[in-house]
């Protein structure tokens, strides 16, 4: 649920110490890593924005224009839901375009750990008659577990997890989350997922290390937060933002790579780290799939495939299922 402020003071000191925690945690590992969810802080929220803008990204253009364009094949798929629960709302553009003439009265449950993404996804929302937004700033699958317990008896829901953001979680990983969310909804739910496609390395690259340098700055923005929120003093221009498509493991890998040997210390996180010239640290992964291979995975999920839309220029797959 949303908080009010004296809460949110007292769970922003909790925070720092998870944070502090995870760091220690993954900066240890090898090869060293970062929790991605890290990246949207409120800066990071606004560079993610600005990532969704450019020419380079075309996920966010695709998937808007097949929501836009299939509207009301979802809604009437999802026997007009009188909940939508939607699993990181950002900005709540998208909710925005799919109910933008609804008429019917419904609950809009936004889930992001982003309290600036759901700040602005409420006032976009606003707009539209009839919607009543509870915000749940929290991650994924606690979000959902207090969506479960607040929704009345025989309420239909669509749940939205767009932007691809299930390629974000590794390999056994999405199958295990879809396995979760299919379980904190109800059977005859629906559940409306947006996934990109392989497509050629060069367009790839290009989307996730743009010429702009905004990508560069989103994930150098992580080192900025460990300066900041737990005293870490990295010399950002010591890091370099990499993507590299793996294609084995079928994923691009984002990475900030150490240009010297250089010593880091992170008193917050108690660690003191030397990192190796060319040495880097895995920030985030970007699965793609092939259509046929991903509905199977929602089938095993618990999740029965019903429609399919794929904008070709891009490869960006659109899949909307019913829960068994
Ligand atoms: N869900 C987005 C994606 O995988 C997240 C993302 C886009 C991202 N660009 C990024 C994450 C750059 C880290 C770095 O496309």
């Amino acid at each position: 649920m949303s908080r009010v402020d004296g809460l949110r003071l007292a769970s922003a000191h909790v925070d720092v110490d998870a944070f502090a925690r995870e760091v220690q945690y993954y900066l240890s590992l090898t090869p060293r890593q970062l929790p991605s969810r890290y990246l949207y802080d409120a800066l990071g929220s606004s560079l993610f924005e600005a990532i969704c803008h450019l020419p380079w990204y075309p996920i966010t253009r695709a998937e808007r224009h097949l929501i836009e364009t299939y509207r009301h094949d979802i809604l009437d798929f999802a026997k007009q839901p009188r909940a939508i629960i939607e699993l990181g709302s950002g900005n709540g553009e998208k909710l925005a375009l799919l109910l933008q003439d609804a008429q019917a009265s419904r609950t809009a449950h936004l889930i992001d750990v982003s309290a600036t993404a759901l700040a602005a996804a409420t006032s976009r929302l606003s707009d539209i008659p009839a919607v009543t937004i509870v915000t749940h700033q929290d991650q994924y699958e606690e979000g959902l577990n207090s969506v479960a317990r607040l929704r009345p008896r025989g309420e239909s829901a669509l749940a939205l997890f767009l932007g691809s953001n299930i390629g974000n979680f590794d390999q056994p990983d999405a199958e295990a989350f879809l396995g979760s969310v299919r379980t904190s909804l109800r059977s005859g739910d629906t559940f409306l997922i947006g996934a990109d496609l392989v497509k050629p390395e060069p367009m790839l690259l290009a989307a996730y290390d743009d010429p702009l340098g905004v990508t560069a700055a989103f994930d150098r923005n992580l080192l900025v937060r460990l300066n900041h929120e737990l005293g870490a003093n990295f010399d950002l221009a010591g890091f370099v933002h990499r993507a590299v498509w793996n294609a084995e493991q079928s994923r691009v890998e984002m990475h900030l790579e150490s240009r010297c040997r250089q010593a880091v210390a992170i008193p917050r996180a108690q660690l003191n780290v030397t990192f190796e010239a060319g040495e880097r640290i895995w920030t985030e992964s970007s699965y793609k799939y092939e259509p046929v291979a991903f509905e199977a995975m929602l089938q095993r999920a618990g999740f029965a495939p019903g429609r399919r839309w794929i904008d070709p220029r891009s490869r960006f797959l659109l899949s909307l299922c019913r829960v068994n």
